[in-house]
């Protein structure tokens, strides 16, 4: 499973791309905004550091308005993924940008239709909200549940994103059921790889390492091991 940041921060997606674990970006208008840079130069530094697909939203809801902005944003570098919201405007967009090459993420996914019908207009990648839907006291796991068995049974090829996630068990239970990519913001990227007994662990051997090194008559494990 692949893993995204959900973020425009770029100190943040450098951090997530030193540890080798980033496959990918998303951002939105509310997160490029709360950088307060430059839209294009925002993007543009992503895509630097980024290896793999990077995405981006229109913000017209127009069809003519989204397909000039998808252009656009797509000429910007070749990682970009032009986000389209799920409307029916949005649908005909699609089909069109794709049709030229451009590959687009269907966003603000909340029901099982809305991705059977983003997947028919020719979308890549389909992005269902599930924090959104958890919020709102709807399951957000089971639409993902829905959405695979929906593209399996039909073999289709448009990639699961599943995005608006809370935390790590979103990102397990997702990884369980088999989605193709998980967004989720910088907080829940380093909660992924902590846990409170690999701390407690890690201090214990430590400590008793502290105790007993003078056994061993060495300062450190590089002396102990001879290595000059
Ligand atoms: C996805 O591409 C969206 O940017 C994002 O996951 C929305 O998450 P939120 O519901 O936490 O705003």
């Amino acid at each position: 499973m692949k893993i995204f940041l959900d973020t425009a921060n770029i100190a943040e997606i450098r951090e997530a791309a030193s540890i080798g674990m980033l496959d990918g970006v998303t951002t939105n208008p509310t997160l490029i905004a709360k950088e307060g840079k430059e839209f294009k130069s925002v993007l543009e530094e992503i895509c630097e550091v980024v290896p793999g697909p990077v995405n981006a939203e229109v913000v017209s809801v127009d069809f003519t308005g989204m397909v000039r902005e998808g252009e656009v944003l797509a000429k910007i570098h070749p990682k970009i993924v032009v986000k389209v919201p799920m409307i029916k405007e949005g649908l005909k967009a699609i089909r069109k940008l794709t049709d030229q090459g451009i590959k687009v993420n269907t966003t603000l996914i909340f029901s099982p239709s809305q991705a059977l019908l983003a997947a028919k207009a020719g979308a890549n990648f389909v992005s269902p909200f599930i924090g959104r839907l958890d919020d709102i006291s709807q399951s957000g796991m089971d639409l993902i549940r829905q959405i695979i068995q929906i593209f399996d049974n039909y073999e289709i090829a448009t990639e699961v994103l599943v995005a608006s996630s809370r935390h790590p068990l979103h990102v397990v239970e997702s990884a369980l059921i088999g989605a193709d990519i998980v967004t989720m913001p910088y907080k829940v990227f380093e909660q992924l790889l902590k846990h409170p007994l690999t701390d407690i662990g890690l201090k214990n051997f430590l400590s008793d390492w502290e105790k007993f090194k003078s056994t061993y008559k060495a300062e450190n494990l590089l002396e102990l091991l001879k290595v000059r």
